[in-house]
């Protein structure tokens, strides 16, 4: 079996504090982790560190970036290199991440080369990709993320696509509270899977996680998580919450 990923993206939320006390409650709650599935905590960089020591020993639980630089080093006040990340023993890093693209104007070219970057340096990248609402109103999306996929995966060799995780997160489901169904899910999935096998073959193709993003909740998880294609979740909100975050850790597929 694929891959299943749990991965919780704290945004810019927490307080150190806060952020301690939320990891301290889930890993020491009653989490049925399967040989072969995954935690991820996309936490914010000052905490990089310090939330990696708290893990440490915790087996399939990595903590990960949000963003790093498109560029290796440099004049670049404020921002995080991929070197710096691994210097600290991070494995993986979110890339392209939708509110990365909006408010900071992220192109696919420019998440191309982070991904580059990431797998360059050993480091997992964790690339977002799906539609804003008014393309789901024209039933574009397919080709649309068909678009995002093309010009920021499809240069990479078939080795190393298979080193990158795709979340797909429709933009009209983040922190909205509406939830793609699970067929909506799946079906877009599905779509990815299918785009990877015709550009890089069915071996390959079946062997890449895709996360589901956008209002993930404990008590959606399973239903989504269940769908054949969706090998897990990316979630924002309910992440920030021990129970919630614990209960969707536990509905990963065994
Ligand atoms: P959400 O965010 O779970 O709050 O919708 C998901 C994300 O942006 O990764």
């Amino acid at each position: 079996m694929r891959k299943q990923i749990a991965a919780a993206n704290w945004k810019m939320n927490k307080t150190i504090d806060e952020g301690i006390a939320l990891i301290k409650e889930i890993i020491h709650s009653d989490i049925k982790l399967q040989q072969g599935s995954e935690v991820l905590f996309a936490v914010p960089y000052p905490y990089l560190s310090s939330i990696k020591e708290l893990i440490s020993g915790k087996e399939n639980m990595f903590i990960a970036a949000q963003n790093c630089h498109h560029k290796k080093n440099g004049a670049y006040t404020g921002e995080v290199s991929v070197e710096m990340l691994n210097s600290l023993g991070i494995k993986h890093c979110l890339v392209g991440h939708s509110e990365r693209r909006e408010y900071f104007a992220e192109s696919n070219q420019v998440i191309a080369q982070k991904v580059d970057l990431c797998l360059e340096t050993g480091i997992t990248p964790v690339f977002c990709c799906g539609e804003p609402l008014e393309i789901r109103d024209l039933s574009s999306q397919n080709q649309y993320v068909t678009t995002q996929l093309n010009e920021s995966l499809f240069h990479l060799s078939a080795d190393d696509i298979k080193k990158v995780v795709i979340a797909y997160e429709p933009i009209w489901a983040i922190g909205t509270g509406r939830t793609a169904s699970s067929e909506q899910a799946q079906e877009m999935h599905a779509h990815i899977r299918s785009v990877l096998d015709s550009t890089y073959g069915s071996a390959v193709a079946s062997e890449i996680s895709i996360l589901y993003g956008g209002s993930v909740k404990g008590a959606n998880a399973n239903e989504l998580f269940s769908m054949q294609d969706v090998d897990g979740g990316l979630v924002g909100g309910a992440s920030l919450v021990a129970s919630e975050f614990v209960q969707i850790i536990n509905s990963l597929k065994k």
